[in-house]
């Protein structure tokens, strides 16, 4: 089966290390193949470099993040149309980072959404429980109430989820492979149940080459979100030819 495999660069690189990582991961894909769909996320005023210089491959770009904006005086904002102008196709909404660092709420990770959705871009909608709702055994409930944005969006056959949990996300410590099985389950569960939406649902936190296949055999998992180990044109396809 096809799985997604998206790179998060967060505000890491260069126009210089962007081009390089271009041509390696250009050059890896002539020598081998995968059937897997393989999105990069790099630092929004990269991205324009990166799909030019990925236009022979067939690797898709996305954004980190997108105005709740349509248009107008918002001054520093990035909208959800400008992405698509310049051939985007996805963009990564509710990362936790965005949620710890910038107080995204609830609703405007729902305007977000609207205006990727108004916009043709595939959001990648990220949610998961913090390290003390991980011990408290709070997981499900956390989940459940992130998960209630996409009320908006009932039936919704465009929306990507991405199931990160906090506390392994640039950590190194990986959940486990039960943990990760039942949690993407479950959203899957409350999706269909609840939100009539059918989507496919990646993990993220501390995915790295050596772990990659494991994660990507479960059966609820349809693919990755990967931060640190991305960054290496080497690592990102060791991870993209996992299975
Ligand atoms: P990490 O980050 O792979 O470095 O843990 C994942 C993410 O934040 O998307």
């Amino acid at each position: 089966m096809t799985k997604l495999i998206v790179a998060n660069w967060k505000m890491n690189g260069t126009l210089e290390s962007t081009r390089k990582f271009c041509q390696q991961i250009t050059s890896f894909t002539q020598e081998s193949k995968t059937r897997n769909t393989l999105v990069i996320c790099p630092p929004a005023l990269y991205l324009k470099s990166l799909k030019n210089d990925l236009k022979e491959g067939d690797i898709k770009t996305g954004a980190q993040d997108c105005s709740a904006f349509s248009e107008g005086a918002y001054t520093g904002e990035i909208s959800a149309r400008m992405l698509d102008d310049i051939g985007c196709e996805y963009v990564l909404i509710g990362h936790s980072e965005r949620r710890q660092y910038h107080q995204e709420s609830n609703d405007l990770l729902s305007q977000k959404i609207q205006r990727a959705l108004e916009a043709g871009l595939c959001p990648i909608f990220c949610i998961g429980e913090s390290e003390g709702d991980h011990e408290a055994g709070r997981t499900q409930d956390v989940l459940r109430e992130q998960l209630k944005v996409l009320g908006a969006f009932k039936g919704n056959k465009s929306i990507v989820l991405a199931y990160e949990p906090v506390w392994a996300i640039g950590t190194g410590k990986v959940a486990t492979l039960e943990d990760i099985q039942n949690a993407c389950a479950f959203i899957k569960e409350i999706l269909f149940n609840e939100y009539a939406v059918v989507s496919p649902i990646l993990y993220g936190g501390s995915v790295k080459g050596k772990n990659a296949s494991s994660i990507l055999s479960l059966p609820a998992a349809d693919g990755v979100l990967v931060g640190g180990a991305s960054l290496q044109a080497s690592e990102f396809w060791e991870i993209a030819t996992a299975v």
